[in-house]
């Protein structure tokens, strides 16, 4: 089951099943994909934590005993929840930040890699195991992970199904800060505070800019970030920032 605790702007989802590891079932994935839709949607939350319940995983996977009984035209729409899922973190237009608290193994690995940020805890383990099934990576891992961390390290640990520990991961940039396991989510909940006390509009365009430019056209892309930077001059939000700085006082968004 997925739960969600909010507060101060902040939802924490943790997917619960921890005597699987927290792997993802059909029921699991799809109630996931629901609350993230939910989540989105929710003017009131401001940034969106994803993490596992229990202090072994984040998320081990797809199910794979699950998975195992699928044809290819269950497995087409298996992928394409598990895509939803990811999209929702990268698309949503609010910052999403992966609290990995364990193992993020395949589906675990790109549901992370789908939110904006990672932070891990020193025993999180990452990888793409999926070739030892004799699949691939199937939730956006081939896509995301080179884009996150580089052509040839997305090869090398998606073809030889690697798992890696906290400091490679954070050496191969998969993850921007490791804590002590106990400290983790503390400390994400207190970035993801921060980050809600910020001028939504300013977040979402900056989210928006920045995944525009894995796409298209570069001199398209810089025009549209021009275009999104003047918009928000019409914002009140942006008329708060500056006068806070010049009145040397803390800003107070309000979103419009
Ligand atoms: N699917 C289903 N069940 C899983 C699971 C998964 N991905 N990962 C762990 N579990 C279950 C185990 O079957 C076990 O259940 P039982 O007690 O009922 O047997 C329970 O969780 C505990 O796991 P282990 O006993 O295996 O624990 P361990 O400490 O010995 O090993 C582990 C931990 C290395 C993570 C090991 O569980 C493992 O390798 N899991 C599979 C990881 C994996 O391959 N994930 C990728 C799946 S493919 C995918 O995700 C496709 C995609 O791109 C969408």
């Amino acid at each position: 089951m997925i739960s969600v605790a909010q507060q101060d702007g902040v939802a924490v989802v943790t997917v619960d099943r921890p005597d699987a590891l927290n792997a993802l079932d059909l029921p699991t994935l799809t109630e996931l994909r629901d609350r993230l839709a939910g989540l989105r949607d929710d003017e009131a939350v401001r940034v969106v934590v994803l993490t596992g319940a229990g202090d072994r995983a984040f998320i081990a996977g797809a199910d794979i005993k699950y998975m195992s009984g699928l044809d290819v035209d269950g497995a087409q729409a298996w992928g394409d929840l598990g895509h939803e899922c990811a999209s929702l973190l990268e698309a949503m237009p609010k910052p999403t930040l992966a609290a990995v608290n364990g193992f993020a193994l395949g589906g675990g690995c790109e549901l992370a890699l789908g939110c904006d940020v990672r932070y891990a805890s020193r025993r999180a383990k990452f990888g793409q195991p999926e070739v030892n099934l004799a699949v691939i990576p199937g939730w956006g891992g081939t896509q995301r992970l080179a884009r996150v961390c580089g052509f040839g390290v997305a090869k090398e640990l998606i073809l030889t199904g690697r798992v890696i520990d906290a400091e490679e991961a954070l050496r191969v940039g998969l993850v921007t800060a490791l804590y002590e396991p106990e400290e983790l989510l503390e400390r994400v909940t207190e970035v993801a505070r921060e980050l809600a006390k910020k001028s939504p509009l300013a977040l979402a365009a900056a989210k928006a800019a920045l995944n525009e430019g894995l796409q298209g056209d570069h001199t398209e892309n810089l025009r549209a970030e021009a275009e999104r930077f003047a918009g928000l001059f019409a914002s009140d939000d942006q008329k708060e920032g500056m006068a806070a700085f010049i009145e040397k006082r803390e800003a107070t968004f309000t979103g419009r």
